[in-house]
Formats: C-alpha cells, structure tokens, sequence
C-alpha cells in the first residue's frame, strides 16, 4: 500500500491539466479548461478541468476525480500503477508498505508489471545491440542508414536490433533474473514442441519498440533486413497483458501533441511510412499496422481529433479493400479524407522522393473527401457499365448514410449529382431508403441491449404512478395535424413517428384509446402507411372516432407540468418536427424514470444485489441525463 501522505505529496505534485492534456485538447475557459470528454462520445465538451482543486469532472457521463484516478480510468490501471506512472512523471518518491490478502488482484498486478518490466528490460537490450555490439553496428546501422533514417530518429523511437542468434535475448534475460513465464507471458521467448526449450522470438531483425500512448513500450515489431522471401517481412509480439493489437496506434504517443496542434492525424499504413514521415517534419502521422481500422483505435483517434486524413499504399487493390474500415471512421462522425498515392508509393517512399516540403504540397494539392474519393474510385471501376455502376452508387450512398450529421450528407449528396451524373433527387431517394433501414436496426439493437439489462433486475416490475398519456395524446395530435409534411429530406414525419414507435418496444402505447389508433396505421406486414385524418373521423368504430375528435378539441387537456417540460414546443406552430422529437424523448424519459424508481425501491431489500443495483441506477442517470441534455432541460429540473 502507498502510503497516503505520499498520496498527498504526489497529488500536489501532479498537474492536472497537463495529465490530462496528454488524451484530451483542453481549451482554457476562465480559472478551468474544457474539452470533450474521453470517456463518452460527445459533440459538446461538457469535461472540466480545475487546476485549483487539481480535478476533472464530467457533466456528461459523471465521471470525475483527481490524476491519479484519471489514469486508472483512461488507461486502465490499478490505483498503485496509476500512482506510480504519476510518481515518475513528477519524480515524487512513494512510500509503500505491504499489506497482502488482496490475491487474484495481487496475481494479475504482478503479471502487467512483470511484463512491463521485461519489456524495459528488451527496450533497452535491443537498443544496446544496435549501438554497442560489432554485430549490430555492421549490419542494421548500415540497414537504417540505408533506409535514411538519422541517428536522431534511430534513438527517437528508440529502434534496435536483436542478433542472429537463437538465445541471445533469452540468456541476457534469464542473466537479469528474468524468469521463464514470465518471459513467455510478455510474448518475447517461445519454447520448442520437441524438448521444450526456450528460443528467441526475433532474431536477426531489426526492432520498432511499439509504445501505447502512456509512453510505455507494450511490445516489438522486428522487421528482416534483407529481402523478403521465406519468412515474413514482420515479426510482431503476440497479444500481451500489456499490448491489445486492435487498441494499438503505431506512434500515437509520439504524435499526440502534434494532433492536438493540428486538429488532424495523417494515418498510414505502416511503421517506416510513419517514422519516415515525422523525420520529414510531419509529426502528426501514426500507423494503424497494416491492419483494417477496429474501434479502439478510432476510440483512441477520437481522443485527440475528428480530423482523419488516410494516406494509404498506391496500389488500387489495397486501397478497395480498405474502403469499408473507413466508413466506420464516418460512423463516429470523423471527417475523413484521402491522399491517393502512385501506383508503387507508400508514403515513406514517395515522401524521400518528394521531399518533406515537396510531401506537403502534394498532402494540401491532392488530399480530398473520402466520399468522393470513393465515388470516383469505384465509378472509375465500374466504367460504362450499368449495373456496375448502380452498385457503384449504391455503394457510396451506403457510406453516406454513415454520416449522422444530415446537413453534410445533403452538402455531400449534391455534390455527388455531378461526380455521379444522377440526379440530386435521385440520390437523396435511395439515401433515405438506406437511412431508414438504418435506423430501424440501430434502435432495434438499442433496445434489444437495455431490455436484456432491465430483465436482469425486474422479475415483477413495480407498477410506477407515472403516466406517458401526456406524450401519447401529443404524439396523435402531432400527426393528425401534420403526417404528410416533411420531417426532413427523406422521410414525412409520419414515416419518422411510425420509424421511431415501431423500433422500440418500451414506447407501447399504454392509453387502450392510444394504443388502438396506433393499430390502425401497422398493417398486418408490419409496413405502415398514412390514411388521411377523415379515415379516422368516420371511423365505423366509435371508440376510435370520438377520441380523434377529443384529440382534436382538445379534449385532453396537457398538463402544464408537461407543457412546461415541452421546451421545443411552446407557440410556435410549426415545431412540429421538435416537437415530435421531444415527445419521444419525454417518452423514454419516463420510461427511464420508472425503472430508477423501481430499482431504487429494491434497494431497500436486503436480499438483493445492491452493488449491481448501484451500478445499474449510474447507467440509468447517465441515460436519463443524455436524455436531458438533448432535451435542453437543465437535470435539476427532474
Ligand atoms: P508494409 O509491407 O507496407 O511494410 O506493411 P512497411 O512498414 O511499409 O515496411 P517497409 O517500408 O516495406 O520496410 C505495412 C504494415 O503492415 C504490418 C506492419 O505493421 C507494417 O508496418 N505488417 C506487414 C506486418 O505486421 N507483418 C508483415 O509481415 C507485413
Ligand atoms: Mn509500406
């Protein structure tokens, strides 16, 4: 255990703003700063920071605490490496004293700083191969050197060598007391099938320590230094307690402030183009690893920018393959643009050719938005072909629905009526289809997750006085009023309404008189269609025609609590479309409030869980408050 008045020392010590300046841009707003914040996706920053107090706090998700506690939550740590990476950082020393008992948490404690400590440990071996050792002078020296990289890159990013030799890594380590499993839990020894002895992982091959983007080395990649014939051209560490390859950003750690600067990351392919490119002045380049983009490491992008500028490898084939990881990209709302490159470039051949100034120019002359990129690229495929080119359109339409945004898929959807030579109407008919299944699944698989949590809690759900009658009666009136106008430039608001009710379960009407208008208009498919409001007026059934007519005549007075909540809509008479939209949000909000209730009820058994419960009612406020925030409430207000 640290002590707590090293704790103390340490937290005074430690400046806040510049901790966590390392994963957020933080912007000064009077004696704080602001930024979005890291741990939940958000377009307005709603994260402060406090220098006085030394804390962060986030009025979206709640999350809040000192440095030490944002470390653990960003990166994943327990409260003592959290503390100790600090310690280093502001060179404090720490007190510690043991305290056991704590035992499974103690074993993979153990496990994360054994294998960090060998990985220190190989950073600096292979280093020392490199620069000490004759081998490693004469035949990788030269290799880098060839490859033009300076003896200030080379000790940068901090490159080395591992010899030609079986065991070298393997005795050096063992030398240092390294033991055998943990050797093999950080990935750098295997053993043989036949005897079981152990042997290096790289061997005669020059090495890129790969560093998260705490500054920590997590694993290795040895690239062969002659042709690549027999074995492959990499040699990667396998996934360690430390590294996770699918959250991992080759020279992100190195690149982060540049990002920040910038407000934009060049992304590429692979670990030379990076390292080529920041030697050239270009810092804000990191590598995805030759892999397809996964989202942690959009997550991680997304920390630092929602500018993504992709530099691929040019060859065409490549470069079709690596469309669809883009469109997830555009799924987190990143602006995503592209820089081709000639046929047999990558960036760090073409970028030597070039020259760093020449590499720039060319970035700013050619670099262009993803979607027509794409458009033209698989236009230029499909050639004169019909068929081909209809799924070619469809194709880019498909990742234009990616974009939530609805005035850059408009901007977008115009420009494309020229690249593709359709028409803009023809263009934004199909993207509506597109948006539409969408947004079906989308809400399908939301509610689908909440459902699964709510009957994990609720055997007999507590029936709550809350009523959604409000918001049912102004839904109906909404539509009576205005189905057949536009909700936007795909759908009506009707096809809106009927899109968002028949997607989530939990908005049931529960007014029997609500509920069996809404019957009315669900075919027994499942597709739905507008009558026009005489159908309803004439209604055979009486029921149905005389609470049209009530909901007509105002006959269903709204509560001025509700009226009151309704923000959007107060007099203006055609906020139909906000209006619409904060009454499904009043809806669910209700819907939320109910299950806290209920929830908050159980805690006053004893026999339940109340640590689950506890947790669960923090993912409901969290719900509730996102469900505020869009409402433009202020949360006190509830
Ligand atoms: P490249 O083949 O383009 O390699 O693979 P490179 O980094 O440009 O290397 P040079 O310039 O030819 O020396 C791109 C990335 O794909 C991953 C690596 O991350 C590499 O940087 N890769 C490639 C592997 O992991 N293993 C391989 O065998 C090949
Ligand atoms: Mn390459």
């Amino acid at each position: 255990m640290i002590s707590p008045n090293s704790i103390d020392q340490l937290l005074n010590a430690a400046i806040i703003e510049d901790v966590v300046g390392d994963y957020v841009n933080l912007k000064r707003s009077g004696s704080r700063f602001k930024g979005n914040c890291p741990f939940h996706d958000e377009k307005t920053p709603s994260f402060t920071v406090t220098p006085t107090l030394g804390i962060y706090k986030c009025f979206g998700c709640q999350k809040g605490g000192n440095s030490i506690q944002f470390l653990m939550e960003i990166e994943n740590l327990s409260f003592t490496e959290s503390a100790r990476l600090l310690a280093k950082r502001y060179s404090v020393d720490l007190v510690e004293t043991n305290v056991g008992n704590k035992e499974e948490y103690e074993e993979s404690q153990k496990l994360r700083e054994g294998v960090q400590s060998i990985n220190d440990f190989a950073i600096q071996f292979f280093a020392d191969q490199l620069h000490t050792q004759e081998e490693g002078k004469n035949i990788a020296l030269p290799y880098y050197r060839e490859r033009g990289f300076t003896l200030e890159t080379i000790k940068k990013w901090q490159l080395g060598y591992s010899p030609e030799s079986w065991d070298a890594f393997y005795k050096a380590a063992s030398k240092a007391g390294y033991k055998d499993e943990m050797l093999k839990s950080a990935g750098l020894i295997k053993q043989r099938d036949s005897d079981g002895s152990a042997y290096d992982l790289f061997r005669n091959r020059v090495i890129f320590p790969l560093i998260a983007v705490s500054g920590k080395v997590v694993g290795f990649a040895g690239r062969i230094m002659g042709k690549v014939e027999n074995a492959p051209k990499y040699v990667n560490s396998p996934e360690t307690e430390l590294y996770k390859k699918s959250d991992f950003l080759f020279a992100l750690y190195q690149a982060k402030n540049s990002i920040k600067k910038l407000d934009k990351v060049l992304l590429t392919e692979g670990y030379t183009d990076v390292i080529t490119l920041h030697q050239s002045g270009i810092e804000n380049a990191v590598a995805s690893s030759g892999t397809a983009l996964t989202p942690g490491q959009i997550k991680l992008i997304k920390r630092f920018t929602n500018n993504v500028t992709v530099i691929y490898d040019g060859d065409a084939a490549g470069i079709k393959a690596s469309l669809r990881g883009i469109d997830l990209l555009l799924a987190d709302d990143i602006n995503v643009r592209v820089v081709p490159l000639p046929e047999g470039e990558d960036p760090d051949s073409y970028c030597k050719k070039l020259g760093p100034d020449g590499f720039k120019d060319y970035i700013q002359s050619v670099e262009k938005n993803f979607i027509f990129f794409k458009a033209e690229l698989l236009l230029q495929f499909a050639q004169n072909d019909p068929i081909q080119k209809s799924e070619a359109i469809k194709d880019i339409l498909q990742s234009v629905a990616f974009i939530k945004d609805t005035l850059k898929r408009t901007t977008l959807v115009k420009e494309l009526e020229r690249i593709c030579d359709v028409k803009e109407e023809v263009l934004a008919q199909e993207l509506g289809k597109l948006l539409r299944i969408g947004l079906v699944q989308d809400k399908k698989q939301l509610f689908a997750d909440t459902k699964n949590v709510v009957n994990l809690f609720i055997d007999e759900p507590v029936v709550v006085a809350l009523s959604d009658v409000h918001q049912e009666i102004a839904m109906i009136r909404t539509l009576l009023m205005n189905a057949t106008k536009q909700f936007d430039e795909n759908q009506t608001i009707f096809d809106f309404a009927l899109t968002e009710y028949m997607a989530d379960e939990s908005i049931q009407f529960k007014d029997p008189f609500a509920s069996k208008f809404m019957n009315e208009l669900i075919k027994p498919d499942g597709t739905f269609e507008w009558p026009g409001v005489e159908y309803f007026i004439h209604h055979t059934d009486t029921e149905i025609s005389s609470f049209v007519a009530g909901v007509f005549s105002n006959d269903h007075q709204l509560s001025p609590a509700f009226l009151d909540n309704m923000i959007y809509v107060k007099t203006e008479e055609d906020n139909y479309r906000d209006e619409l939209i904060s009454i499904f949000l009043n809806i669910r909000r209700t819907k939320i409030e109910e299950i806290i209730l209920s929830e908050q009820f159980k805690l006053q058994q004893p026999e339940e869980q109340h640590d689950e419960i506890l947790e669960y009612l923090d993912f409901l406020n969290t719900v509730k408050i996102d469900i505020a925030n869009k409402l433009g409430n202020v949360v006190s207000r509830f």
